[in-house]
């Protein structure tokens, strides 16, 4: 119970770290709304919408970076999970969430990650950003990928 509460304290700090972090990177930014992360980051360009959603949902664990928190939050740049699972496993985990734990790049996660969007639009916006951010060149999801998901709540 103790370790629990533990976990449940530093996901907090390290939530808030993200969040500060989150707002001076927008600060700095300000001059063009539309450059999310940084010039370079192609992906805000052709998914505006995807990183304005992972600026304001997945940051604050995720990081702006996309390399999370090492033994917290799995990270997204250079994810072979994010690389291999079909797209319809990604919507999944923006839409549900996942509690089982997973791996990413040999590491263990087994912290849950809470449900983020609620309509397949926003879904499919994010993956697309993270599935092309920070040099990753993972493809492309579209709103047929979705088809038949639950949203489970
Ligand atoms: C509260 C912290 C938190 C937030 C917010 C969050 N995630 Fe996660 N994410 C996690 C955790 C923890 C895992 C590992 C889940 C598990 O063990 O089941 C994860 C796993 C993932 C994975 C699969 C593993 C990987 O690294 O490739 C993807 C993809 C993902 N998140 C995308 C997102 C996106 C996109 C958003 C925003 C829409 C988001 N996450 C918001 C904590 C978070």
């Amino acid at each position: 119970m103790k370790k629990l509460s533990l976990i449940v304290i530093m996901a907090g700090l390290i939530m808030f770290a993200g969040k500060s972090y989150a707002y001076l990177a927008h600060k700095t930014t300000s001059s063009n709304e539309t450059v999310y992360v940084a010039s370079a980051d192609n992906a805000a360009v052709k998914y505006p919408k995807g990183a304005k959603i992972f600026k304001e949902k997945c940051a604050a664990c995720h990081q702006l970076t996309g390399m999370g928190v090492p033994g917290a939050f799995p990270p997204l740049k250079g994810s072979d999970f994010l690389k291999s699972a079909t797209k319809a496993r990604l919507i999944e985990q923006v839409l549900n969430g996942s509690n089982e734990g997973l791996t990413v790049n040999g590491v263990k996660y087994s912290i849950p990650m809470p449900p983020q969007v609620d309509n397949y639009s926003d879904a499919v916006a994010v993956i697309n950003y993270i599935l092309n951010a920070w040099g990753n060149n993972y493809g492309k999801a579209t709103l047929a990928d979705a088809k038949g998901i639950k949203i489970k709540r």
